[in-house]
Formats: C-alpha cells, sequence, structure tokens
C-alpha cells in the first residue's frame, strides 16, 4: 500500500477537499487497493470538526464523497506511516518539517511542485474562492496519480 496524507493549516478547507478528490480519482482508476489517502492539519484549531461548508459545497457540486472528512492534526509519528506527505502551501511545508522533524525531506512536497505551477494553493477560508481551489487541487491530483491524467 503506498500512503498518501493531504496536510492544510486548519484541516477544514483545502486537505479535506484533496483527500476527497484524490480518493474519487482512484475509484475511477482501480486503484484504491494500492493507494491509501488521509488529511491533517499542521494546527490543532479544528480537531475533530468537519469540512467547511464552502468544501463541501465544491465537492457536492462534482459529484465527489465527502463522507469521513473529519479534522486532524498532523503527529511526528505521520512521517513514519506515510510515504507522501503533501503540503498545500510553503508555510505548510515549513510546518510539517517542524512537526515531523524533517526538514527538506523528498516525502515532503507542495502541492503544485508536482505541476507546471510553481506556487501555493490559495487558502479559501480566507479568499472565498472554493472553485479556484478545486480547480488547482485537480490538476495537483491529476499530476500526482500514478497514470498522470486523472
Ligand atoms: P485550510 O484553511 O488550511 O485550507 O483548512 C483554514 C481553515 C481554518 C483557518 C485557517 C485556514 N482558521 O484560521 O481557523
Amino acid at each position: 500500500m503506498i500512503k498518501v496524507l493531504f496536510v492544510c493549516l486548519g484541516n477544514i478547507c483545502r486537505s479535506p477537499m484533496a483527500e476527497a478528490m484524490f480518493r474519487d480519482l482512484l475509484k475511477k482508476e482501480n486503484l484504491t487497493n494500492k493507494i491509501t489517502v488521509d488529511s491533517a492539519a499542521t494546527s490543532s484549531w479544528h480537531i475533530g470538526s468537519p469540512p467547511h461548508k464552502g468544501t463541501l459545497a465544491i465537492l457536492n457540486k462534482y459529484n465527489i464523497s465527502s463522507g469521513g472528512l473529519v479534522g486532524r492534526q498532523l503527529t511526528k509519528e505521520d512521517f513514519e506511516k506515510f510515504d507522501y506527505i503533501i503540503g498545500m502551501d510553503e508555510s505548510n511545508i515549513k510546518n510539517i518539517s517542524a512537526i515531523t522533524g524533517y526538514p527538506n525531506h523528498p516525502k515532503i512536497i507542495r502541492l503544485l511542485d508536482l505541476t507546471d505551477h510553481n506556487k501555493d494553493v490559495p487558502d479559501p477560508y480566507y479568499t472565498g474562492d472554493f472553485q479556484e481551489t478545486y480547480d488547482l487541487v485537480l490538476e495537483g491530483c491529476q499530476a500526482f496519480s500514478p497514470n498522470g491524467t486523472g
């Protein structure tokens, strides 16, 4: 099993969206028996919370299940448990490195560095633009999926 963990600041907007979207993609590619997916926050602010209503609405719009998405915080142990730890922005990457104690480790990746973009996924908690988040996360997930197309 390849284990993938998406990480953002709150685990209620971007990373649960990425978790749900990547899981949906794996289902379509018949890869759920090979790859597992989870998400977590660098902060403790929304432990036990459901995703933000903007994330739920956009998942619903694209007919993607939001079942089982509950906020949790990244732990040091996650570094050993997961093969890929994918952050949404540069600040996530710094915080992931601090929490796990592994700066500059190749398994810690910023999502859009897997694409032709060299940029962060903007935080829709502040921008309010969940469609932009969806579009960018989709690009990242498609680039990361084994067949590269989604
Ligand atoms: P996320 O967005 O990191 O994409 O889940 C945020 C969610 C909550 C907060 C900030 C960003 N907050 O300040 O509570």
